[in-house]
């Protein structure tokens, strides 16, 4: 995962698919070596050409997804891709062709939540996730987060989430008490987390190898089931004003946005700036995008109605570290 690619200018479709793979490897380098690997071997494999009509987006990832789908079934072994690739084609192909990609990461809470505290202080609030996925984020509130400055969150939460902090971050914000009032998540293809069908999906887009992420996923889904969040199946750009439109008028509004905007074209991305821009009411959009300088990294910008925007530094696209100025 990481910031949008650029592919194909004008190449033929083996150079797409050999550019794709490489990138994704790259991104795998030090953090899944199977998926590295894997992503090098299938950069030049005719086999899984055939498995995509176009490299834009995230095909390498969709692709290593269902084959992990298949590993989780029982249905194919790491340990011959070939034979996998061989016998399950066709699902390969309809997987790429209709599951997105589905990395519901919830170490991600721990790089939101200071943007979050830094933004709303101590406020009610109504929260809107774009790109919810299963939700996981959704429900930040119910997480214990350590950081060196202090930690926050229930004593007794179901799963306590920590990480690398590049640039110490003011004990001030930990001090804030915000009160979740409604939340909602809205994704195009959400996922029933409480469901084997859904919780299976959710675990093949943990990269193989990343026992932590699966363990951390594995404690999250079971804290979602006792309850899940509420999720609409929309189009995020689209159903951001009705959404709007239908909360409470007390309290701040606080949408977020991780991993999502990479998925969109730009008029998507510039509608919902727009949504936020001219919203008439307390409103903050806390959102990754572009980095500044760092490769591999998410920049973290918060929004506010009138075109008010501020950079606040970097952080992983896996949550594991953040480097703020706040
Ligand atoms: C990589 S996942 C990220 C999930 C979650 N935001 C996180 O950070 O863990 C991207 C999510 O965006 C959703 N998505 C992609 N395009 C969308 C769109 N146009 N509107 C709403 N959701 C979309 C996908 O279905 C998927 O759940």
């Amino acid at each position: 995962m990481g910031r949008a690619r650029h592919v194909g200018r004008g190449g033929e479709p083996q150079d797409e698919q050999r550019e794709a793979f490489l990138w994704q490897a790259g991104h795998c380098e030090g953090r899944s070596q199977l998926y590295a690997e894997l992503c090098r071997r299938f950069a030049g494999d005719p086999r899984v050409g055939a498995l995509a009509d176009g490299w834009e987006g995230r095909v390498p990832l969709q692709i290593l997804g269902g084959l992990n789908y298949l590993v989780l079934g029982g249905e194919a072994s790491w340990d011959d891709v070939d034979a996998a690739l061989d016998e399950h084609g066709e699902f390969l192909r309809r997987f790429v062709a209709e599951q997105p990609v589905q990395t519901n990461e919830v170490q991600r809470s721990w790089v939101l939540l200071p943007l979050f505290l830094h933004a709303v202080g101590s406020a009610d609030l109504h929260v809107v996730e774009l790109g919810a996925s299963a939700g996981l984020n959704l429900l930040w509130d119910r997480y214990r987060y350590r950081y060196e400055a202090g930690s926050w969150g229930p004593e007794d939460a179901p799963l306590e989430l920590g990480g690398e902090e590049r640039g110490r971050l003011p004990a001030g914000p930990l001090a804030e008490r915000p009160r979740v009032r409604s939340r909602v998540g809205i994704d195009r293809a959400p996922v029933d987390a409480a469901s084997e069908e859904g919780a299976r999906l959710l675990r093949a887009f943990v990269w193989v190898g990343q026992q932590e992420r699966l363990a951390r996923l594995d404690r999250a889904l079971e804290a979602l089931r006792a309850e899940p969040p509420p999720l609409v199946r929309a189009d995020a750009a689209e159903e951001l004003p009705n959404v709007l439109a239908g909360l409470p008028g007390d309290g701040i509004v606080l949408v977020f946005q991780t991993s999502l905007f990479e998925y969109l074209a730009e008029d998507a991305r510039e509608r919902i700036r727009e949504t936020i821009d001219t919203a008439e009411r307390d409103l903050v959009f806390v959102a990754s995008g572009r980095p500044r300088g760092v490769p591999r990294a998410w920049g973290m910008r918060i929004y506010r109605p009138g075109g008010r925007r501020e950079f606040v530094g970097h952080a992983d696209y896996h949550g594991t570290w953040l480097d703020y100025e706040l």
